[in-house]
């Protein structure tokens, strides 16, 4: 992509700034500020991968900014004769399409995408990053805190393969939150930082973000063993049982992007408990890709 362009690929893309006007752009949307209105901009969805939140939440964020939304079908596409996803991006330009908004199973999928004169909007690249994701986390934390500085976060779960792990230890921390992680063994990526033990974290930490194992992506020993951490012991171990909650912190709040396995990640009765936030943020996230629209018609000058 041109380096002209302005593009929402990984968070790195954004500056603190910029991530603190995105937050407050979408709460001022939230509370009822007016949407802006845009004509003949056309955007397309690309979703090769499976998802409800991110795709309907871009779309009604585009309806309602009067954006021309261009539905895109792999099932149905040239996808399905071999063309590439260079081809594929470079033919939606050409016939007019402004931006794009990608979800795709290669991580950094974008690289083949540096000749494209249009934006891209990453709505998650494998394992890599999910920066409209980490950005309504974002915003939810600060919705609730109104602050990140000394946040105390835990990040638990399928740590390795998750994209929103990665997007939110990178943005927290440069925020000034305190991240660490909870993962079982095999899913743990020491580069990415401290590893701890939930029963020795839940009594300090402000938030408790407990994210989706992520079969789709293990490996076949990953597998087995998930298997294993299922049936025998990754709830016990790892995740949020009742007893676990009532240790939490009286402001804490708990958080998970969804879709969530209810009794692995988090007891079935508290995923709508007081303290969850787990719906409120799919409710952010839509206010949050509106901003993101708005943010990325505004600099491409579109
Ligand atoms: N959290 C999230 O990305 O959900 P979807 O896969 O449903 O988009």
């Amino acid at each position: 992509m041109r380096k002209n362009i302005k593009n929402l690929l990984k968070m790195e893309n954004l500056s603190n700034e910029e991530i603190l006007n995105l937050i407050k752009r979408a709460l001022e949307l939230k509370n009822g500020a007016e949407n802006k209105k845009n004509k003949n901009i056309f955007v397309a969805n690309l979703f090769f991968e499976n998802s409800t939140r991110t795709k309907k939440s871009f779309e009604v964020a585009e309806l309602k900014l009067a954006l021309n939304k261009i539905d895109f079908d792999v099932s149905t596409s040239s996808i399905q004769k071999g063309e590439n996803l260079y081809d594929t991006c470079k033919t939606l330009e050409m016939i007019g399409v402004n931006i794009l908004v990608i979800r795709h199973k290669e991580n950094e999928y974008y690289k083949e995408l540096k000749k494209l004169e249009i934006p891209v909007i990453n709505a998650g690249d494998g394992s890599g990053e999910h920066p409209s994701q980490c950005l309504l986390d974002l915003m939810t934390i600060y919705e609730n805190f109104g602050k990140f500085e000394n946040l105390e976060i835990i990040i638990a779960g399928d740590i390795k393969n998750s994209r929103v792990a990665k997007s939110n230890k990178k943005a927290l921390t440069r925020l000034g939150a305190k991240v660490s992680f909870v993962a079982p063994e095999i899913w743990q990526d020491k580069s990415l930082g401290d590893f701890k033990k939930l029963d020795e974290v839940i009594h300090k930490v402000d938030v408790c973000m407990l994210l989706r194992i992520q079969h789709e992506r293990h490996e076949r020993h990953e597998k087995d063993e998930k298997d294993n951490f299922l049936k025998e012991s990754y709830y016990k171990n790892y995740g949020l049982t009742e007893q676990r909650y009532k240790k939490l912190k009286e402001n804490s709040i708990i958080m998970h992007p969804a879709p969530v396995n209810r009794d692995v990640e988090i007891a079935d009765s508290l995923v709508e408990s007081e303290k969850s936030k787990i719906f409120e943020q799919m409710k952010n996230g839509m206010f949050m890709r509106q901003a993101i629209l708005e943010y990325i018609v505004e600099k491409n000058n579109l």
